[in-house]
């Protein structure tokens, strides 16, 4: 079979099994089987591919469209411009919390790390060596993109999963900044040790009710204690903004990403726990997604 004839009949065929972008999960699968890049196939499609690489693509194109998500098939994920191990022990990152990242990161920037250094002291400390706290590290990817970003700070990377732990830690491995991360088994709060300029978060807050409505890509693959939480997926986020300010250094804050219909609710709540200031940021298609606090 050649390539174009490969790209072609694997369309059809995940389009048929209800892939939601079946030609470029072709190109994603066939470019994964024949190690290049998806440009390549475009060059090359009368490229023929060998008995081997034809079974290949069949085996993992049978995975796709049963539905099981393509990073997990591929094993791997850019987030943020590091490259991440995934499989079913993680949740896939999603290009919200890049987002969530990419705010981070301009916070950072022109709140600590702009040359030539400008001042603001949140925490009374060294400017440039804060210290970070991301809830929920999952496959490492935030705290690992932030530490790629910025090569003085701290992390200390907590989840309850031991098996999201060492996806975690292996990709900070690979990704040269282990030294940084300190891995923490916890139930959010409960084995974390010292105080932080910073907490991150993306917890579960997707209710049950939503939950149901996922596609299967979400609802039949990845782990779902990463996924829901309960008072109609209020829960993690009120209990770990209840717990905050007790792990927060002077001025330091909180971020977490949430769903878009929570943040009336996260409002009203932290009215109840005396935060000096509280925000809300939008994701790119305008919806409130980030809550920010600072104690
Ligand atoms: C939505 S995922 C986020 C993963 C990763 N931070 C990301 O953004 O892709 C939520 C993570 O919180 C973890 N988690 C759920 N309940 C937890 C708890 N009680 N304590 C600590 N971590 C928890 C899950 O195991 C999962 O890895």
């Amino acid at each position: 079979m050649r390539v174009a004839e490969a790209l072609w009949s694997l369309t059809a065929y995940l389009g048929r099994h209800g892939v939601e972008h079946p030609s470029t999960d072709a190109e994603w699968l066939l470019s994964f089987v024949l190690h290049c890049k998806r440009l390549e196939l475009f060059l090359t499609p009368d490229r023929v591919l060998t008995a081997e690489q034809t079974e290949r693509l069949r085996a993992l194109s049978v995975r796709r469209a049963q539905r099981e998500p393509l990073q997990y098939i591929v094993g791997e994920v850019d987030f943020f411009g590091q490259k991440l191990h995934v499989d079913q022990r993680v949740l896939v990152p999603r290009p919200e919390t890049e987002e969530l990242v990419y705010q981070m990161q301009q916070y950072l920037t022109e709140n600590f790390f702009k040359e030539p250094s400008s001042s603001p002291d949140i925490a009374g400390g060294e400017q440039k060596s804060l210290a970070i706290l991301d809830l929920g590290t999952g496959s490492g990817a935030i705290a690992i993109a932030l530490a790629a970003l910025f090569p003085s700070i701290k992390l200390t990377a907590v989840d309850c999963s031991a098996e999201a732990l060492a996806v975690a830690e292996k990709n900070s491995i690979e990704n040269n900044v282990r030294d940084r991360i300190s891995f923490v088994q916890s139930d959010w709060f409960e084995n974390v040790e010292g105080t932080f300029d910073v907490i991150i978060s993306n917890p579960p807050y997707v209710s049950e009710e939503e939950y149901r409505s996922l596609q299967p890509e979400v609802r039949c693959f990845e782990p779902k204690g990463a996924l829901t939480a309960g008072e109609e997926g209020l829960a993690d986020l009120k209990h770990i903004l209840s717990k905050a300010p007790e792990y927060l250094k002077r001025g330091g804050f909180l971020v977490m990403e949430t769903g878009c219909t929570q943040h009336t609710a996260l409002h009203a709540y932290e009215k109840t726990l005396g935060y000096a200031k509280t925000q809300s940021t939008l994701d790119l298609s305008h919806r409130e997604r980030y809550f920010w606090a600072w104690a």
